[in-house]
């Protein structure tokens, strides 16, 4: 009975180990072309580099030591061109680094986070006035104001291009502020992505062994299989603070940030959310593990 379990385990958690892998090689794919500051801060990356290497493994210096490629890390291991290959399936592509995105680069078309916030403000300008206009009834300034976000318009075209596109800047204070927390996103990623390796590598040798029925001998590995379990949960948490750490401080990329997306519910209101959500999945999970240990202890039954 352990060895069928095992055997439909290790294929169907074979199969979706490469699944995940998969699906999470396609979403670096589309961070790097839609969030490249979660991509850059993912990968400590100070200074944009064409055939960009892929870190393995590497222990960060302190925050304040960081300041380019050269000085980010005590030491590293790199696999040359693969950041690239995996962002733009291209080996010479260039990725651009923290450094670039806040500084600009004219020659990349890469505006500085200050020209951003410059025209962020002149956008979020615009908005105020109109609202201020229809206060005060005021419809020719209304009119004015709307022909800037009529895209069939070349003056509207312009405006949402060139301006309304850096909405979200408009509330950044500084360009510090667009760095997200560069060691969180680091590690995190790489304990996601090293436990989807492991899995995928564990459970190919566990189905192989099985099926030469080889698997029972080897308790060690059963023993590793048993405690790969909580792993899962960990890469979890791991690939959800990747995403949600990195796309800080966006709540809605480039238009809303955090700051102001957040609403005015009492905090007690939170609290009662939470704790009812604590006791209802509390709850759910004794109910959960009294049932497997029940079934554990009856044991399978032998026809
Ligand atoms: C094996 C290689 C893997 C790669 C290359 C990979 C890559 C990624 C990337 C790039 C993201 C960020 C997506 C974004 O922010 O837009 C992500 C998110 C995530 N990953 Fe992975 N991942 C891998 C394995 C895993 C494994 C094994 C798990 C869990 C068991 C996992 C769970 C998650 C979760 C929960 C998220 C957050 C999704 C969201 O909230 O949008 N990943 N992954």
């Amino acid at each position: 009975m352990a060895s069928k379990s095992i055997a439909l385990a290790s294929v169907f958690g074979l199969l979706f180990a490469l699944l995940t892998a998969y699906t999470g090689d396609r979403s670096g794919a589309i961070a790097a072309q839609t969030q490249p500051m979660k991509l850059a801060a993912m990968e400590a990356l100070y200074d944009g580099e064409q055939g960009a290497p892929l870190t393995v493994i590497g222990v960060l210096r302190p925050e304040s030591e960081r300041r380019t490629n050269d000085d980010a890390f005590h030491f590293k291991i790199d696999i040359p061109k693969l950041l690239s290959v995996m962002s733009f399936r291209d080996a010479e592509a260039y990725i651009p680094g923290i450094n670039d995105l806040l500084e600009g680069d004219a020659q990349r078309g890469i505006l500085s986070a200050e020209e951003k916030m410059l025209r962020g403000r002149v956008a979020v300008g615009e908005l105020a006035r109109y609202r201020k206009a229809r206060n005060a009834g005021d419809t020719v300034t209304m009119a004015e104001v709307s022909r800037l976000f009529d895209r069939s318009t070349p003056e509207g075209e312009a405006f949402l291009r060139n301006y309304f596109a850096y909405f979200g800047y408009g509330y950044i204070d500084r360009p510090e502020q667009l760095v997200p927390n560069v060691p969180l996103l680091f590690y995190s990623f790489r304990v996601m992505v090293g436990a989807g390796c492991f899995f995928i590598l564990l459970l190919a040798v566990v189905w192989w062994l099985n099926r030469r029925d080889r698997l029972a001998s080897k308790r060690w590995l059963l023993w590793v299989a048993v405690w790969t379990i909580p792993l899962a949960y960990i890469a979890s948490q791991a690939g959800w603070a990747v995403a949600e750490v990195g796309r800080q401080p966006w709540a809605i990329h480039e238009m809303m940030p955090v700051s102001i997306a957040a609403s005015k519910i009492p905090s007690g209101s939170v609290t009662t959310t939470f704790i009812l959500f604590l006791v209802l999945f509390t709850a759910l999970l004794i109910a959960e593990l009294s049932i497997l240990f029940r079934q554990i202890k009856l044991g399978p039954k032998n026809d």
